[in-house]
């Protein structure tokens, strides 16, 4: 089932030709990460997804649907948390629903059925702050916590809604390596669960598109790559998709032991950063038939 569906995606600010015929396709579950060189693009194809700056041409679909304007179908959480500093994690989760479900009359006169649906969007907080491990720090404030934990809060503040898609926009850009790690803990704990889902005949309630700079942190938190490059045959009209195939996927309790993958991290730099490759990049563009292909040989073993 596919979530998202960017077809045919081209954008140019004035003269300035950014994205080239973009095409992807996300589905629901995947934890995917999307690299490329810097300026290349990337926060432009999520704002196009987000709905804030639509494409200059091409489609955008979110759940069948064309995105025209920011909507509750996307969330999205950048690299500098935006929490309110004088509410709690839990009142900064519960947030949204308060807008979304409430106005202010309703509020005032209507106190208790109020206060009831308040009581319940607090504990539904609680439960995404657990998601995310912070379920012991539900009543501290914004500068009572680390730098990791802000950001923790602000995902989880987007989880809260529910949105079919969830944009990542180098969220632990500005954190040091141990607080990258505790984060990458938690994004493997939301991909089990969609593991845990799809096993039970549930839809995977996440999917995620996470930017980063950071080959191992691409390949250790998604289960898909896609580089995006102007290093390709056209890529004086812009950055193109050079690169998109599974990546190995980590269970939170195994090492995080990138070695094993080096082969494909150097794949992926040839790709995204190496102007002599560009000619035949769509030799690596082969995710949803290296998809297939795993699917069959399951079916065929026995
Ligand atoms: N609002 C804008 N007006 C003009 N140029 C822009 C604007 N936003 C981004 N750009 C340019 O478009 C290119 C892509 O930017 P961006 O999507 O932010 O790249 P990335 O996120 O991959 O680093 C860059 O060269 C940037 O300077
Ligand atoms: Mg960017």
């Amino acid at each position: 089932m596919s979530v998202l569906d960017i077809v045919d995606v081209s954008h140019a600010y004035g003269p300035k030709k950014v994205l080239n015929q973009v095409n992807l396709r996300v589905g629901a579950g995947q934890i995917m990460a999307l690299i490329g060189p810097s300026g290349c693009g990337k926060s432009t194809l999520l704002r196009a997804v987000l709905g804030t700056h639509p494409p200059t041409f091409g489609q955008i679909l979110v759940g069948d649907c064309q995105v025209t304007a920011p909507n509750r179908d996307v969330g999205i959480v950048y690299q500098h948390y935006s929490l309110y500093d004088f509410l709690t994690a839990r009142e900064n989760v519960a947030f949204g629903l308060k807008l979304d479900q409430t106005s202010t009359p309703f509020r005032v006169f209507n106190y208790f059925g109020w206060r009831k649906l308040r009581k319940q969007h607090l504990e539904q907080a609680d439960d995404f702050l657990q998601k995310v491990g912070l379920g012991a720090a539900r009543d501290m404030y914004p500068n009572q916590m680390s730098g990791g934990m802000r950001q923790r809060v602000a995902i989880a503040q987007a989880l809260i809604m529910q949105p079919k898609i969830l944009l990542l926009d180098e969220p632990f850009g500005a954190l040091d390596e141990a607080m990258r790690e505790e984060l990458q803990l938690m994004l493997l704990q939301l991909y089990a669960e969609n593991v845990q889902a799809r096993e039970e005949n549930r839809t995977p309630p996440h999917t995620i598109v996470m930017v980063t700079h950071e080959l191992n942190e691409a390949l250790f938190v998604s289960d898909r790559v896609v580089g995006l490059s102007q290093y390709h045959a056209d890529g004086a009209n812009g950055a193109t998709i050079v690169y998109d195939r599974p990546a190995p996927v980590f269970k939170p309790d195994e090492p995080k032991d990138i070695s094993r993958f080096v082969e494909q991290k150097e794949e992926l730099i040839r790709c995204i950063f190496s102007a002599q490759f560009q000619h035949d990049h769509l030799k690596f563009v082969t995710f949803w038939d290296e998809l297939e292909k795993q699917h069959e040989e399951a079916a065929g073993s026995p």
